[in-house]
């Protein structure tokens, strides 16, 4: 099965929101992403709206041809969000729970699932819900941690996120030699975590900190089904363009 990509493109809006005006439109950067062969494209709709905003989650779930991925956090707040996008549109098609702090630069550290496991229960089973025919995937953005791997399990997530800022950094520290010892106790992890994940019969994905040097030891992990990818991308966009800066992403996926 191919690794499929998904593209974060928080960062566009990240742009536009600077002057507070209409310009780069995260719609279009969806759209230069799809043509060049994103197959999921992902947003975080965070609660204090410093990027993203609600009515591009309203217009990518309208008009977006890949499938949408919705991150946020598991408040009641976008809950109602997702549940009412799903009413009137086709997506999201997938949310991504994760955990969430306003003074945080960016996702740090996965989701605890084991430390709220009835919340959590219950906030999937309230997106699961959503819709009609396909369903909404939902999946838990958790460190490589057989205890919240079980935790997402029992909580009836479809697929877990594997944070992989701890490999990112690993692999720097290595400088891409993956018989440095840390890097490959750290890819050993990922691997066990993500057997773990599949035995249990959930999907496996990957994500943080992930670029064009470290992603391949990742794209390669058996039964890898997605990776979500931002800042790596849309930095490389700056010089090449998104569509040419996906491509190349996906060619080093696809080996
Ligand atoms: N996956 C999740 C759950 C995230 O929160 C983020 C960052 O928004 C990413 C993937 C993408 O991380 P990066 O921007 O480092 O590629």
């Amino acid at each position: 099965m191919p690794v499929l990509l998904g593209v974060n493109i928080d960062h566009v809006a990240t742009v536009r929101q600077a002057r507070r005006g209409d310009e780069p439109d995260p719609l279009y950067a969806a759209f230069e992403a799809q043509l060049a062969g994103a197959e999921i494209i992902t947003v975080h709709l965070r609660e204090d709206r410093r990027h993203i905003q609600d009515h591009d989650v309203q217009r990518l779930a309208a008009h977006c041809q890949a499938r949408l991925n919705l991150e946020m956090g598991a408040t009641d707040e976008m809950v109602g969000i997702a549940l009412s996008l799903r009413r009137a549109y086709a997506g999201p098609q997938m949310v991504t729970l994760v955990p969430e702090k306003r003074q945080e630069l960016t996702t740090e550290g996965g989701l605890d699932v084991r430390g709220q496991a009835a919340r959590m229960k219950d906030v999937v089973a309230r997106l699961k819900a959503a819709g009609t025919g396909a369903g909404m995937t939902v999946s838990a953005f958790i460190e490589a941690d057989p205890a919240q791997i079980e935790a997402s399990h029992a909580a009836g997530f479809d697929a877990c996120e594997f944070h992989t800022g701890p490999y990112a950094a690993a692999f720097a520290k290595a400088g891409g030699d993956l018989n440095f010892a840390a890097l490959k106790a750290e890819l050993a992890r990922l691997h066990d975590a993500g057997h773990r994940c599949r035995a249990l019969g959930m999907r496996l994905h990957a994500g943080h900190a992930l670029n064009y040097l470290n992603v391949r030891p990742i794209a390669q992990m058996p039964g890898m089904a997605e990776l979500h990818i931002g800042h790596a991308i849309i930095s490389r966009a700056i010089f090449v363009g998104l569509r040419a800066a996906t491509i190349e992403m996906k060619r080093l996926i696809e080996g």
